[in-house]
């Protein structure tokens, strides 16, 4: 795991952005793993920055998205398919047949096995961008979820119900469903970049970096994962024990130009 620390959200923002940037120019056609929720925002904001600079073309890009919660329509302002409209597809040249957020309307094994087939079509995932929620989770892979976990239906913990209810008028309103990728799914990922900002995230990466390996906490599985990235900023590091031995890493490696 390469464990970088930035002073605050806005540098993860901008650093992720690159690496983002770096792998479409490596590969133009390049398989992204997209994330929704608060901290991917300032990326996503980046990156349309970047494509309307003329930095970043998406016309050859596929994306796939980590999760959808079941029983919203695709143009319910809380769901993911228009959280990703109206924050980075309608803003860039992604085109339109190159984009598959899991289908939250018609939940069922066949339609979690069709996602998982689509990916495997596509080549695979290239890189997999990541938040984590306060239970640990990474997409929506609760606690308890199988560490070897595929595309299914979930039941969202209650923490994590509370921790969205900000996003709708009442906290009833949640879904308590949604279709996730599995842990085992994220895990085939050629690379990961798992991005954490603030306090209460200080808890959970402390988990999922220094902790046991443990479906209590899924983003723990990244430590068998081979070219992850954890970028986070300080608030979100100050629980971990060898957080002065992670930036002299990081310190040493650009030095040497890594
Ligand atoms: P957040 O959610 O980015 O809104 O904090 C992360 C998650 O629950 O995975």
């Amino acid at each position: 795991m390469e464990i970088i620390i930035k002073k605050d959200y806005s540098e993860i923002s901008s650093e992720s952005a690159m690496i983002i940037a770096n792998q479409i120019k490596a590969k133009p056609d390049s398989v992204l793993g997209l994330a929704t929720g608060s901290t991917p925002l300032g990326l996503y904001k980046e990156l349309i920055r970047l494509h309307l600079n003329g930095d970043i073309d998406f016309s050859n890009v596929t994306t796939f998205n980590l999760d959808e919660y079941v029983g919203l329509s695709n143009d319910h302002p809380q769901s993911y398919s228009a959280f990703m409209r109206d924050n980075l597809f309608s803003k860039i040249n992604i085109k339109k047949e190159n984009v598959h957020i899991p289908n939250g309307n018609h939940p069922n094994d066949k339609e979690c096995e069709r996602y998982e087939s689509l990916i495997k079509s596509c080549g695979g995932i290239d890189l997999q961008i990541l938040g984590i929620g306060s239970d640990g989770h990474i997409a929506f892979n609760e606690p308890s979820s199988s560490l070897g976990s595929r595309t299914r239906i979930k039941t969202l913990t209650q923490e994590t119900v509370r921790d969205n209810a900000r996003f709708f008028d009442n906290i009833t309103d949640v879904p308590k469903f949604a279709v996730t990728m599995g842990v085992g799914t994220i895990m085939e990922a050629k690379k990961i970049l798992l991005l954490a900002s603030g306090n209460s995230k200080a808890k959970p990466i402390k988990n999922a970096i220094e902790g046991p390996i443990s479906s209590m906490c899924s983003a723990s599985a990244i430590q068998i994962h081979p070219k992850t990235v954890v970028m986070v900023d300080d608030d979100a590091a100050k629980e971990l024990k060898e957080k002065d031995y992670y930036k002299w890493v990081y310190n040493n490696k650009k030095n040497l130009n890594l």
